[in-house]
């Protein structure tokens, strides 16, 4: 399977992108020379994601994730909880979600 995410360009230098995924939402932005996509649901009860210096923030009870390794740094999700990295490539100017390649 093979989906297309965003264009290459669309991801920005600081910060992430917010782009829709089969009726979710994911993260997109780059992390030293990879490109990460993750899961906009936190790993306490769900709630959604800010992007914040370098984290993904939870507004519901401030469950903070590190943005390049995913994992948990602080608050109420479980120790050893990380975020939900999906599998991606380039190809040409755009990412695509890939599953069973
Ligand atoms: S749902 Fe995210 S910290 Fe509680």
């Amino acid at each position: 399977m093979k989906h297309e995410l965003c264009k290459v360009a669309d991801i920005p230098a600081e910060g992430s992108v917010l782009v829709p995924f089969f009726g979710r939402e994911l993260h997109v932005y780059g992390s030293g020379e990879r490109i990460r996509a993750a899961a906009n649901v936190c790993l306490h009860f769900g709630g959604p994601l800010d992007c914040r210096d370098g984290r993904l923030v939870c507004p519901w009870h401030n469950a903070a994730f590190d943005m390049a390794t995913g994992d948990r740094v602080e608050g109420p999700a479980p120790k050893g909880s990380r975020l939900i990295f999906l599998s991606t490539r380039v190809e040409g100017d755009a990412l695509y979600y890939v599953w069973g390649e």
